[in-house]
């Protein structure tokens, strides 16, 4: 076990036998072998750095139907809501004032936020907001659309993979297609976005092999972002009776896709904030380097139920803001409210390159 790690920490990579047997091997004290590992490759890369981004949820619609997801919409029990560009821009508005550089803009599949709407509300935060770094999650579009708001300013996109095996993408994924989301992916890195693949921890029907198959496949498409997090069943979706992913699951893959892709950015999720009140920190602990507090309207977060029981519905962005905050600083990491660029894609001039 011990040489299995020492061999992750040194190249890198290992063969997908090696990750199940060290999948299955892993004691407390290889975890923490693991997890420090990981630590010390996230500091090579970013020092202390935790680096935050404003999430604007601005739809719930979706006109797909994922087996675990609460908007999917076969759930007649949403109350689907879309915010007004206005509305958007005032979240930007507030965000930019408490300090935020970098904002992530995520909907459902909503097909009336077309490329001409959504390039002009990128074009507005550009212009009110030069100096900041906007992410795209909005799902799986064409290489069209990809390319206009590219061209109108966004710099970065999340889509998630959510497994690299094609038979558990099909049992989740009515009337989707494995090859176009991989396609996707690889489209959004052509065009020069940065790019955020991902996936959930404890799937029903997920075994060791499947993980081994995420690893590998991050290592092999190497995006700038990762996104991990444990799934948390909801109980108006087909999968209300599952099981679910532990913390612990999720730690081990978070660690993992650190030593697999060791410059990434990697967010300790609100899904790890949910399941455990330190699971933010913990993953921090476990190689994580981004968070992303809400900033939302407060009428519109408790309607973005991926999953139940999200945590920080009810809280003002400022509260937000400290609450985090306090978090990082007291697990020893610092702030970082710059860009908060991938290290390949950094500007000489980006403050977020001195370190002290
Ligand atoms: N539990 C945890 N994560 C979920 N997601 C969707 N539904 C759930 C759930 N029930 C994740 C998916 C998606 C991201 C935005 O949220 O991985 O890509």
């Amino acid at each position: 076990m011990d040489e299995l790690l020492a061999k992750l920490h040194r190249t890198n990579c290992l063969t997908k036998d090696e990750i199940v047997e060290l999948l299955g091997g892993l004691t407390p004290e290889g975890r923490k072998t693991l997890y420090r590992f990981a630590d010390e490759t996230r500091q090579a890369h970013y020092g202390k750095d935790v680096f935050m981004r404003g999430l604007i949820e601005f739809s719930n619609i979706c006109k797909q139907d994922c087996l675990y997801c609460g908007l999917r919409r076969s759930n007649g029990g949403v109350d689907r809501y879309r915010l007004t560009e206005d509305e958007i821009l005032a979240c930007t508005d507030e965000g930019y004032a408490l300090g935020y550089r970098s904002f992530v803009l995520q909907s459902g599949e909503d097909f009336r936020f077309t490329e001409e709407v959504l390039s002009g509300i990128v074009r507005r935060i550009k212009e009110r907001y030069p100096d900041v770094a906007i992410t795209l999650s909005v799902g799986e579009r064409s290489e069209d659309f990809y390319r206009a708001l590219h061209e109108a300013g966004a710099d970065r996109y999340l889509l998630r993979h959510e497994t690299a095996s094609r038979s558990l993408y099909d049992s989740l994924h009515p009337g989707m297609s494995y090859d176009n989301r991989i396609e996707c992916l690889h489209t959004l890195k052509r065009i020069g976005y940065q790019v955020g693949a991902g996936f959930m921890v404890g799937l029903p029907g997920q075994t060791p092999e499947h993980l081994a198959e995420d690893l590998l496949f991050l290592h092999e498409l190497q995006p700038e972002m990762i996104g991990i997090g444990p799934f948390i069943p909801h109980s108006s979706t087909p999968l209300a009776g599952a099981a679910g992913g532990t913390v612990e699951d999720t730690l081990v893959m978070v660690a993992l896709a650190r030593l697999f892709v060791p410059a990434a950015m990697l967010p300790a999720t609100t899904a790890m904030g949910t399941l455990d009140p330190v699971g933010r920190e913990k993953a921090l602990k476990a190689g994580a380097n981004v968070v992303m507090p809400i900033l939302s309207p407060l009428a519109v977060r408790e309607k973005y139920a991926l999953y139940e029981n999200k945590i920080c519905t009810g809280d003002e962005s400022a509260h937000c803001r400290h609450c985090i905050e306090m978090r990082i600083v007291a697990s020893g990491y610092r702030i970082n409210l710059g860009r908060g660029d991938h290290v390949a894609f950094r500007e000489e001039t980006d403050p977020a390159v001195n370190f002290a």
